[in-house]
């Protein structure tokens, strides 16, 4: 399968006929900082398709894109505590830095992490 990512709105998709396989959904802060910042929201590549590399390129197609745009920082926040799991070590990988952490954010033992790479000068 050859992976055609296409921008829908505010995500990154990456369709197999008409089923979507794998998606990354992106925000802007609703701020004058909007054209600073581009946040990582969510990253799902269905079950099936997985370690293939399809997360991995679709976070790098992210990065570049708003790059390539002048955004300074991507960031995103981990949505549970994934210090050993697989989205944090891919975070890792593609040069994420964790920069702060909420202990028992969601509920006790369960934080959330926050991650920045920059971009670009600015
Ligand atoms: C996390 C997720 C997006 C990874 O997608 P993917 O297409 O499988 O990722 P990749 O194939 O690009 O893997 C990149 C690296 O992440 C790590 N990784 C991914 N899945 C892993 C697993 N099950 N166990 C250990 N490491 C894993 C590996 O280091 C991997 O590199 P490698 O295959 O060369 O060893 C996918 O598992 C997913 O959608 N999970 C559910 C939602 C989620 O957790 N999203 C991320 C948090 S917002």
């Amino acid at each position: 399968m050859k992976h055609k990512i296409e921008r829908q709105g505010h995500n990154f998709v990456i369709n197999n006929g008409a089923k979507t396989v794998a998606y990354l959904y992106f925000k802007y802060a609703r701020d004058e900082s909007k054209y600073r910042n581009v946040e990582l929201s969510y990253l799902h590549v269905s079950p099936s398709y997985r370690r293939r590399g399809i997360g991995t390129l679709l976070t790098k197609h992210f990065l570049q894109y708003f790059k390539d745009r002048k955004v300074v920082w991507a960031s995103l926040w981990t949505g549970k505590d994934i210090e050993k799991t697989k989205g944090y070590v891919m975070y890792k990988k593609l040069g994420f830095k964790q920069i702060a952490v909420q202990r028992d954010y969601h509920a006790k033992g369960i934080g959330t992490r926050l991650f920045v790479k920059r971009l670009n000068k600015g």
